[in-house]
């Protein structure tokens, strides 16, 4: 790679791909050649399968993409066969149009693949961030790939390069951290883990780079979405700033060999992501040489101005190569060849847009003729398993950041007489996971099978002399020779988790006072998407460890509770005292927050 400055850089073939897409050109040119204008089309258009009104129209459209969004499960329930019998019948639909190009089938697999119960669960970014462990993040993306293979999806609309600058945006917890440097190196490792050495592995699947640029940038208040305060708004931002924050992230994945980015919903200086040349062509393709394929979000083409036709016009001009719809095909069909046919959108940009998905195919192997579209049943025994539990249990420990620890307080004796354990998180898997889980925005309970709770993990970890007593509310501690408190947010995803303040509710608040009303040493975790205003509850902890979103496995939790693992995750964001600290970065003439960048104990 060659680097003119720190902040441009050309980007030929990617270090962890044998071949640059480009590469397969002259096989790309030829099938090209031979496809009509329907077929060009088809092959840009990406419906959700909740929409698709037959399975007879990826036959008579050519589609070359489906997508299951966050609430998207089959209609036969949400089962891994399920899954895997939906995709193996539209693979085979595909297979029936003239040209037989198989489908991406596209899915959120963010934190493991989170949609189909039974999955294992991994951390959600920010707490990866915190462990600034590229290896595990490989790891953890080798066995998210081998899970979505197990259902026959090739395509992970995953890794977020979000570099979130104010935790009030409900999706800071799907940014490893708010400064680039750890975005850069964990988005990387996330391409390579989800695609690995070659993406015509059978167990590679595409990655995607999200949201290009600036998602984590916006200004509070500049939402479009009514109440909403950040999501989806505007990133005020000159273009030095914007490279040298936003883009940091898409330089390292493109050098990975990520074969798909996804644009913001959001805007850059009043201009729609979704419709910016600049961005799409300019510094995208022509300046970073991305070769791969551009995929809109879910209905984003919808927020532009003007009609259908000129929403799409616009979109597809500046640089946009595939459409996620996601509901209206037909009518998006029928308008883009429209303005193929009346010039609207020059042909050379539809053959671009189209060459650009074929390579992906092609690199992917779909084209072989020995290559089965179907999937491999075989790996179903290792979906969910022991082993891949295993490795998301070490993600959690090394995510946990331990902010407090008085007097030697962590760790526990496993041997203590009797151990109380409060608080609504404490045995709430659905709390553990939150949002992207199962469901879009996630949900409080026994979100999916398979997993441990941190109250089930106390259990299994203590001796067998322990008693281990619970209460939601804290109280009836007295007696115990320790408490441990489990609090914090529950379940929501974009747009939703939006929020103006970040103090602790009034009953995680309650249970903690309950918990140090009877004298004993108390130890708090907190579950949260992100830091929260806890001041006022830390004073009465004797220790304080952040775990934030640690998926299914409770364990990794009480590992670092009881000595298993001597904590190691240092902060990947700011940690502020007050609501008016929020949006303060190292390096800001006013840094005092209650805990800086890169803080954490260990015992
Ligand atoms: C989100 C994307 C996601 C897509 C598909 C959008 O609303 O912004 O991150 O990949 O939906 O579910
Ligand atoms: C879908 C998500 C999508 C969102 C966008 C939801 O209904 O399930 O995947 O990101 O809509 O608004």
């Amino acid at each position: 790679m060659l680097c003119l400055g720190a902040l441009i850089c050309l980007i030929g073939a990617p270090a962890h791909q044998t071949r640059s897409l480009a590469s397969f050109d002259p096989q790309v040119n030829a099938l090209l050649e031979k496809m009509t204008l329907d077929e060009k089309v088809g092959q840009m258009t990406q419906p959700d399968q909740s929409f698709l009104a037959s399975d007879a129209d990826i036959v008579r459209y050519y589609l070359g993409s489906v997508l299951s969004g966050g609430d998207s499960d089959p209609k036969a329930g949400n089962s891994l066969e399920a899954w895997t019998n939906l995709i193996d019948r539209y693979q085979k639909r595909a297979l029936e149009t003239r040209l037989a190009i198989p489908l991406l089938y596209g899915v959120d697999a963010v934190h493991g693949h989170n949609n189909v119960l039974g999955a294992v669960i991994f951390p959600h970014d920010i707490g990866l961030g915190c462990a600034r462990n590229p290896a595990l993040v490989e790891r953890i993306e080798r066995i998210t790939a081998l899970e979505v293979r197990a259902t026959g999806i090739n395509w992970a609309f995953a890794p977020c390069v979000a570099v979130p600058r104010d935790i009030r945006w409900g999706r800071t917890y799907e940014g490893f951290a708010e400064e680039p440097d750890g975005v850069k190196e964990l988005g990387a490792a996330a391409v390579r883990g989800l695609q690995g050495g070659n993406l015509a592995d059978p167990l590679s699947v595409l990655a995607c780079a999200k949201h290009y640029a600036g998602d984590g940038g916006t200004a509070y208040g500049s939402s479009t979405l009514g109440p909403h305060l950040l999501d989806q708004g505007d990133t005020r931002l000159d273009e030095k700033t914007l490279r040298a924050i936003h883009l940091q992230g898409y330089i390292t994945a493109i050098r990975a060999g990520v074969g798909s980015i996804m644009p913001s919903y959001s805007s850059w200086n009043g201009v729609k992501c979704s419709a910016s040349k600049r961005l799409l062509t300019g510094i995208l393709k022509d300046e970073l040489g991305f070769q791969g394929f551009v995929i809109s979000d879910y209905g984003a083409i919808d927020e532009l101005p003007g009609d259908y036709k000129h929403k799409i016009a616009a979109s597809i001009n500046a640089g946009m190569d595939m459409v996620m719809v996601p509901a209206r095909y037909q009518e998006f069909i029928a308008s883009l060849k429209q303005s193929a046919e009346d010039g609207t959108v020059p042909m050379e940009r539809i053959n671009d847009a189209v060459r650009r998905i074929l390579r992906v195919k092609f690199a992917m192997g779909l084209m072989g003729k020995n290559h089965s579209q179907l999937a491999n049943r075989a790996l179903w025994k290792q979906f969910g398993s022991p082993a891949h539990r295993a490795v998301a249990r070490d993600a959690v420990r090394q995510s946990l950041v331990l902010l407090k620890n008085s007097h030697g307080t962590l760790p526990l004796a496993k041997s203590l007489k009797r151990i109380h354990v409060g608080g609504k998180s404490a045995d709430n898997i659905g709390n553990q996971c939150g949002g992207w889980t199962i469901t879009w925005q996630g949900a409080s309970g026994n979100a999916t099978p398979g997993g441990t709770t941190i109250l089930e993990g106390i259990r299994q970890a203590v001796s067998k002399d322990t008693q281990v007593t619970f209460a939601v509310d804290g109280k009836g501690a007295e007696g115990a020779d320790a408490g441990v408190v489990v609090i914090g947010e529950t379940p929501y995803a974009e747009t939703n988790g939006d929020r103006r303040d970040l103090h602790l509710a009034a009953e995680d608040v309650a249970a903690v006072e309950n918990m140090k009303a009877a004298g004993i040493p108390v130890v708090v975790v907190l579950i949260s998407g992100r830091p929260m205003i806890v001041d006022g509850v830390i004073e009465k902890a004797d220790a304080f460890l952040a775990a934030w979103l640690p998926g299914t496995e409770g364990e990794g939790v009480t590992d670092v509770l009881f000595g298993d693992y001597k904590p190691t995750g240092k902060l990947s964001f700011s940690w502020p005292r007050t609501m008016a600290q929020v949006g303060v970065h190292r390096g800001d003439a006013n840094y005092h927050p209650l805990f800086p960048y890169g803080y954490g104990l260990t015992y």
